[in-house]
């Protein structure tokens, strides 16, 4: 289906195949069309239907509410064409620069889950072809019987990669969530599209890094950590990981970090922030590598990163709330602007 993009600068023509979103047809075909969670939530996909039919995919979209009602406004990220169709996309849109893994569909199959604490499980997906992503980035993943993509960040990091490694915190009541806690899924089929998402972290950047990641949110860190330490970044660059966590039972891949700790000391530092309990008495002993602090992500980080900001990106992911804070941290109290604040709301 012959799809029309009128941009603020310029016009975009493209196809979209049978059942694909408006979104995902133009980032296939390597247009830079505006979206941050992909999944129906934020609203920055939003544009306006001129002309032609499409179907909404998920009527009850909470990204919606940011759509000016009685206007043909709709979110491209769950509309589909069904005839040939024109929006108008009310801001600048570019071509992927040169380069970029630019996002198609694939498909895995589940392999090795495991759980990490009570409420977070590990798995892996074994892609039926290979795939490219930066270090920091997202896919999203659609099981048979459960409606929509959830959006889920790769651990790992790797060019070609033929597996991919994700974190998933349990959501109350969540489909995908539910889905996954609540049988063995080794070997269950899933839908692929990606890879997506601007909070990518590239050697060449040649700057200081902090990552502040809450809960599940140290997914992508794990890919930026991972793709640093490949590259030997902390060479000639220092780095800062502060993970959040409601209390150390909550915490996982304390291995893995703890092994980065130790091979990048003086370099790397990596400090556990305790929302809901006093550090134990026991942390420092049994894990010498890290730093422990009681209190909310972003107010450790601010407290112990002063002084630090010169020269520096921050990456940051995790809840909503958690997020926004640290982003207000990082843009009041830190200085840094907008472009080196490179964040994923987990919403
Ligand atoms: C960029 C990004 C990266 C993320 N990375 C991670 C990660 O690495 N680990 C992690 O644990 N969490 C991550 N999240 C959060 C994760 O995507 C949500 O927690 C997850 O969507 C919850 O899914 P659920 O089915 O369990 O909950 P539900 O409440 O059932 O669904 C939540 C989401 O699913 C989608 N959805 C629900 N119903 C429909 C429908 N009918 N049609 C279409 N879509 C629907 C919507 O996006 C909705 O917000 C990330 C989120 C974003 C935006
Ligand atoms: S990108 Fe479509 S609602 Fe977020």
């Amino acid at each position: 289906m012959r799809v029309q993009v009128n941009a603020r600068n310029r016009g975009y023509d493209f196809d979209a195949r049978p059942g694909e979103k408006l979104l995902h047809a133009g980032l296939r075909s390597g247009i830079d069309l505006p979206y941050e969670c992909s999944t129906g939530t934020c609203g920055t996909c939003k544009a306006t239907l001129v002309s032609g039919r499409v179907t909404d995919a998920w009527r009850e979209a909470p990204g919606k509410k940011y759509l000016k009602p009685g206007t043909a406004e709709l979110l491209m990220c769950q509309c589909v064409a069904e005839e040939p169709v024109m929006l108008e996309v009310p801001k600048f849109v570019h071509p992927m620069d040169p380069g970029t893994c630019a996002p198609q569909a694939n498909a895995g199959t589940l392999r090795r889950a495991r759980r990490l604490t009570s409420d977070v499980i590990a798995f892996t997906l074994a892609l039926d072809a290979p795939c490219d992503f930066d270090a920091g980035q997202f896919v999203l993943l659609a099981p048979v019987g459960v409606s929509g993509f959830r959006a889920y960040s790769m651990c790992n990091f790797a060019r070609g990669a033929r597996e991919l490694e994700f974190v998933v915190k349990r959501k109350p009541e969540g489909r995908f969530s539910d889905w996954l806690f609540s049988a063995e899924r080794e070997g269950e089929r899933l839908q692929v599209f990606g890879p997506l998402g601007k909070a990518v972290f590239d050697p060449a950047l040649r700057k200081n890094i902090l990552c502040i990641a809450g809960g599940s949110g140290l997914a992508g860190m794990m890919s930026i950590l991972a793709r640093a330490a490949a590259e030997g970044y902390f060479e000639r660059q220092s780095g800062w990981l502060y993970f959040g966590v409601r209390a150390l039972r909550d915490a996982f891949f304390l291995e893995e970090l703890g092994a980065y700790a130790r091979r990048f000391a003086g370099k790397l530092g990596i400090t556990l922030a305790l929302s809901e309990e006093d550090v134990p008495a026991s942390a420092q002993r049994e894990h010498p590598q890290f730093a422990f602090a009681r209190g909310l992500v972003h107010e450790v980080a601010k407290r112990e990163m002063a002084g630090k900001y010169q020269g520096l990106r921050a990456y940051v992911a995790g809840p909503p709330p958690a997020v926004d804070a640290a982003i207000r941290m990082l843009l009041l109290d830190a200085r840094l602007t907008t472009d080196n604040i490179r964040y994923d709301k987990y919403s």
